[in-house]
């Protein structure tokens, strides 16, 4: 008897086990989501678990710029950039990026997921290598392994390892370094300056996924790259627009030709529909409100480092972040996942990220934050916190003076 190719569907019993126990976090629906607060389970919860960096899905100007893109071109372009499926807003589009990056191109995708396979695979030939840290995100490994060049991966932040890894490569190789500039569970920044300086003795060109820094770090929230001066030693600046851009979609900046190459080999792309108008021009009011006023930013910043400090004084450990993203690290799986129910229960929702998403035994919160949440979101749910914690006793050494330590 052949094996049966569905077997594998009915051993798979993780979820539906979890699901019995009450503790399934996973595919669970928000009724509303305003940015700061969300309706979950019928409930108002203080909203600790969305990319949404400058709480602009909801603003009155991108709303209507949506709305007016969908009366004015309808709602798909039902075909990909490479046919039928080029609006004139797709060419202004990228224009603005280009200008809000300062580089001399931007090209558009249809889901940053796309952007990072699309681009990596059209770049990484045979014979050539891509050299990525092992925490970079699954659509940077993803685009690795349908490239036909050979992937290689250093610890994660560790530039020793990453010249361990280039140095034992073939001289004559073409090499493709990809980082993260923030990396979206730890909440950690990219060592850029050191990263470029050992790509380059190498000769190894940079791609950096942004997803995490684009609207949120570097000057105009131009990234990790702007943020610590590098945008012309980087190849490849990659964002999303599925985060602080309140969108879907994705692009890279860069050099126009490097890009026209992309254009016209990256099949994520060419077999692919294109943005939908409603998409591309939610992104540009979103850059129109940021170049107008960039303090959005900096109360962006005031909210996480408020939650950073309180969090690290009440004993959570919140590992390297040092960014928006704030891990709380719990260990354990079904613990991270009790303390998920019981904060979502009590009004506070996070996300909680178990194997394979992160190391075993390293299972944990993951906390972002809202340029638009206000202090008394923040003060509300470190009492949640608090109060999960001694509960659940999730930090023993800690447990007497958790509650005075709030906020
Ligand atoms: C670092 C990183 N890169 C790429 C992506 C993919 O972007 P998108 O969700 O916009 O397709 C994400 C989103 O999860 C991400 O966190």
């Amino acid at each position: 008897m052949p094996a049966d190719l569905f077997d594998k569907v009915q051993n798979y019993t993780l979820a539906r086990d979890a699901m019995a126990r009450g503790v399934y976090p996973y595919f669970q629906a928000l009724q509303n989501s305003e940015g700061a607060t969300a309706l979950f389970q019928g409930k108002e919860v203080i909203m600790l678990g969305s990319n949404n960096y400058l709480g602009l899905t909801t603003h009155p100007k991108v709303r209507q710029a949506a709305a007016d893109a969908v009366l004015e071109y309808g709602t798909s372009c039902t075909g990909s950039r490479f046919l039928n499926g080029t609006l004139e807003l797709h060419l202004e589009l990228e224009r603005r990026l280009a200008r809000f990056m300062q580089t001399e191109a931007a090209l558009t995708f249809t889901t940053g997921y796309q952007t990072n396979v699309g681009t990596i695979s059209a770049l990484v030939g045979k014979g050539d290598y891509v050299i990525i840290d092992k925490e970079d995100h699954a659509s940077i490994v993803d685009g690795c392994l349908m490239a036909f060049g050979e992937m290689r991966r250093f610890n994660h932040n560790d530039t020793s390892s990453l010249e361990v890894q280039l140095s034992r490569l073939p001289e004559d190789a073409g090499k493709l370094v990809v980082v993260d500039g923030v990396y979206s569970m730890g909440g950690d920044i990219a060592p850029l300056p050191e990263i470029v300086r050992i790509a380059k003795k190498y000769g190894a060109r940079i791609m950096v996924d942004d997803a995490h820094g684009i609207g949120v770090t570097g000057p105009m929230g131009r990234g990790t790259a702007a943020h610590f001066g590098l945008m012309d030693q980087v190849d490849i600046v990659m964002g999303t627009f599925s985060k602080s851009f309140a969108s879907v979609g994705g692009y890279i900046a860069g050099k126009a030709d490097v890009l026209h190459y992309v254009q016209h080999h990256a099949r994520a792309l060419m077999f692919s529909a294109s943005l939908p108008p409603a998409n591309a021009a939610t992104v540009m009011a979103c850059l129109d409100i940021i170049e107008e006023d960039p303090s959005m930013i900096d109360r962006l910043w005031e909210n996480a480092n408020f939650m950073r400090e309180s969090l690290t004084r009440m004993g959570f450990d919140t590992g390297r972040s040092n960014t928006p993203i704030i891990p709380i690290i719990i260990g354990e799986d079904l613990r991270t996942v009790l303390a998920w129910r019981a904060l979502a229960d009590g009004g506070v929702y996070v996300n909680p990220v178990v194997p394979p998403g992160v190391p075993a035994n390293k299972s944990l919160l993951r906390t972002s934050y809202t340029a638009t949440q206000k202090r008394e979101h923040l003060v509300r749910a470190l009492e949640v916190l608090a109060d999960v914690a001694e509960r659940l006793d999730l930090i023993p050494e800690h447990r007497s003076q958790l509650k005075e330590s709030v906020g």
